[in-house]
């Protein structure tokens, strides 16, 4: 088990990124009104058929080539945690069209692990360049978004000029 849920989440984002998603969003409900915490993975990758899905979901199996035994662990850890902490597990995936692992867990349940540092997993999986994260996060009393591709497209050019204002201010502090 992931000692942070975000590292889990973060190991899920990246088969998204592996699978050539151009976009990613990641949903957490967190009610403690309903005592549940939901977390979801969307991606519009190349998806897997269901027998493949079948295979990795029974198997605990990985596609990658390199693996000496072939267990992936992103999707199992996070069944094992969510069905430890009395929540369920799913993944629905269409070829050629993507992938949403969709996980819930009881709040409050003993053995969650802590939501951790969401903000470092957006980070990470935002730097890859060509694709467009997305942040859902809703509690029983407000609702966040974030969308990469819009933060990268407010941040303010820098032109030649500002970059070298920006270079002496880095100078002179
Ligand atoms: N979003 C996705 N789109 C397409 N295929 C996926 C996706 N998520 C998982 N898979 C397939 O399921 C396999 C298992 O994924 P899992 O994260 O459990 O292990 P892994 O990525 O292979 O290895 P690890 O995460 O341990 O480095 C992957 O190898 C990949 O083939
Ligand atoms: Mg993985």
């Amino acid at each position: 088990m992931f000692d942070e849920l975000s590292l889990n989440l973060l190991d899920i984002g990246m088969n998204s990124l592996a699978a050539g998603a151009s976009v990613l969003r990641i949903v957490v409900i967190e009610s403690h009104r309903r005592d549940w915490l939901i977390l979801q993975v969307r991606d519009n990758g190349c998806g897997m058929d269901d027998a493949t899905l079948q295979r990795i979901l029974a198997e605990n199996s990985s596609t990658k080539a390199n693996r000496k035994k072939s267990i992936g662990l992103g999707l199992a850890l996070l069944r094992q945690t969510s069905e430890m902490c009395g929540g369920t597990f799913h993944v629905r995936s269409t070829p050629g069209k993507g992938t949403t692992v969709t996980a819930s867990m009881r709040l409050t349940h003993i053995d969650r692990p802590p939501l951790g540092d969401l903000t470092a997993t957006i980070e990470t999986l935002a730097a890859s360049p060509t694709v467009d994260v997305q942040l859902h996060y809703r509690n029983d009393n407000q609702t966040f978004h974030f969308h990469s591709q819009e933060a990268k497209h407010h941040e303010p050019s820098r032109t030649p000029k500002t970059k070298r204002k920006s270079a002496e201010a880095s100078r002179a502090a």
